[in-house]
């Protein structure tokens, strides 16, 4: 087959990735700062800040509301250099779901927000967790250095000693966090000093001294930033893009995302660094190469909430040739032809119809009700289908009852589709029977998607009474089920996939029920297929 360079050349160019942070870390403001610098939006602070936020909808729908964009989006476009960077939202706050997760699988990198004071927080260590297990290389960028946090050093060992992630400082900042000078470019070995500018409205002024101006500048504050940063240099930080790219050691930059300290180091390393799209495995394991013809998969399926308009848009990573609108496209699952006549991308400020798009990048695809999360989209020969998605052990769970009972077959039917899309995760026993299954979700959101379903597309509305578990295992021996159904603290349930779920009540009562029968296989991965 003759080598598509054109493919080639301009996947090159992408960089898809995510930012993977704890809610408050920063991460609107950091998307802000990357399109601000990237000149997609001229000034940041227009839509950032405590006015007009509401607890329900995510940073990124709120931007988009904004500036009046449609909220089915889940990419930002922009140009940056001679690359096109793709940012794909992972919804937090009470967005935060199994979606959350699956953007993962569609990035080929990420940028792990750390907020200086805080360090890892759980939310970022379910994110790092995920992205450990598909091996995604992380950059990471410690935010908020303007503010009084820890020690550089002591954010540093956190990563070594709870994740196990080597850091490879590539700035290092002047001044303890809290009196944020700049940083210590580490590459060039030059002091980048940062000017604020009005609430950090526009890209942030950066003035570069040698070390010898910077000593002479900064005097101690300078001295103890080179030394700091050798001191880490030596205990295995130096920089090696290898272990970056296998995930093994993360470049880690320092900054303030509200004053646009720090981005542009971002933006370059992310062109510079990030990889772009590569041949993607397919099911069997054979790479599908990025200029083969297209394909892609969903992602993510947003369904509007709308009674009246029952619009549905799939979004979907393109991962080899190239998309071009109208395209009759083949879904694997099904074997059926899709018509890709209404599709869009965001770029911008705009959501504006997608005429062509290229590995690494993402395309919503509108009326799309015949799509799933998971499907494959293929064009031409041969015929591809990717892995399926992992699925994610829930933390959150609720008995769904029909408050109609005269709705029986309806119910049963939306309860089938809802954990057939992964919705929501359906698990029954037999202690419970199939007339109240249990929804299991990692986030809220999940549970309110699948309540709006049931009633207004299923005509099933149903009651949901949340179940009290907080800590969740894998069991992997079915035999060992009846131990743990015995008492009130514990029960085991059963997902369609034949998977175990053991459900205590809280930690205490894993530690205890693990003290009475050492024997209990469980597993405790987040990834759990
Ligand atoms: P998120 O999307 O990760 O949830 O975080 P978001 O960007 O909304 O930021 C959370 C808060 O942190 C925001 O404050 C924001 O201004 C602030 N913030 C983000 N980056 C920086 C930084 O580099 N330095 C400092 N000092 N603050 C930063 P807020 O919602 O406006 O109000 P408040 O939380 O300050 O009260």
């Amino acid at each position: 087959m003759a080598v598509d360079t054109d493919v080639l050349a301009t996947a090159g160019r992408r960089r898809t990735f995510a930012v993977i942070s704890h809610p408050d870390a920063g991460k609107s403001t950091l998307t802000e700062a990357l399109a601000l610098h990237a000149k997609v939006i001229s000034e940041a602070g227009a839509v950032h800040g405590k006015a007009g936020r509401r607890g329900v909808v995510s940073d990124w729908m709120e931007m988009e509301q904004a500036r009046g964009i449609s909220i089915t989006s889940a990419a930002l476009q922009f140009g940056y250099r001679d690359c096109v960077v793709n940012l794909l939202d992972t919804p937090g706050h009470a967005d935060f779901s199994e979606d959350t997760y699956r953007v993962l699988t569609a990035v080929d990198s990420a940028v792990m927000l750390l907020d200086a004071a805080k360090g890892l927080e759980p939310q970022t260590l379910k994110l790092f967790e995920v992205c450990r297990h598909r091996d995604i290389p992380v950059i990471t960028f410690i935010n908020k250095w303007d503010r009084p946090g820890r020690d550089a050093l002591a954010l540093c060992d956190e990563l070594v000693e709870r994740i196990g992630l080597q850091p490879m400082p590539l700035t290092w900042p002047v001044g303890e966090a809290g009196h944020f000078r700049g940083v210590v470019d580490l590459v060039t070995g030059e002091f980048v000093r940062y000017e604020r500018t009005a609430g950090g409205a526009t890209a942030a002024a950066e003035e570069h001294l040698d070390a010898e101006r910077a000593l002479a500048e900064v005097g101690p504050e300078w001295t103890r930033a080179v030394e700091e940063a050798e001191l880490l240099a030596m205990s295995g930080g130096e920089f090696d893009r290898e272990r970056y790219l296998k995930a093994s050691a993360t470049p880690v930059l320092f900054g303030a995302a509200v004053l646009n300290f720090g981005v542009r180091h971002l933006l370059d390393l992310l062109v510079s660094l990030a990889p772009p799209p590569s041949a993607r495995p397919d099911a069997a394991g054979d790479e599908r190469p990025v200029d083969a013809p297209f394909s892609g998969f969903v992602f993510k399926v947003q369904t509007g909430m709308d009674r009246a308009h029952r619009d549905q848009v799939a979004f979907a990573r393109v991962c080899s040739g190239v998309f071009e609108r109208g395209m009759v496209v083949t879904n694997a699952t099904t074997g059926r032809p899709f018509a890709t006549k209404y599709t869009q991308q965001m770029f911008g400020r705009e959501r504006s119809t997608v005429d062509t798009a290229y590995p690494g990048d993402v395309i919503g695809l509108v009326n799309a009700t015949a799509l799933r999360v998971g499907d494959t989209l293929y064009a031409g020969k041969p015929a591809v289908r990717y892995p399926r998605l992992p699925t994610f052990t829930p933390t959150a769970f609720a008995v769904a009852r029909p408050t109609d009972l005269g709705k029986a077959k309806q119910f049963r039917r939306g309860v089938e589709q809802l954990g057939a899309e992964g919705v929501v995760q359906v698990l029954t026993s037999d202690r419970r029977g199939d007339a109240a299954p249990v929804f299991a979700a990692v986030g809220p959101m999940q549970f309110e998607v699948a309540a709006h379903r049931m009633d207004a597309e299923f005509n099933s509305p149903i009651r949901l009474d949340h179940l009290p578990y907080r800590t969740v295992r894998r069991l992997l021996d079915p035999a060992q089920a009846p131990i743990l159904n015995t008492g009130t603290r514990s029960e085991v349930l059963v997902r369609a996939d034949g998977t175990l779920l053991a459900l205590f009540l809280d930690e205490i009562s894993l530690g205890m029920a693990r003290r009475l029968n050492p024997d209990l296989a469980l597993d405790d991965s987040l990834v759990d297929n």
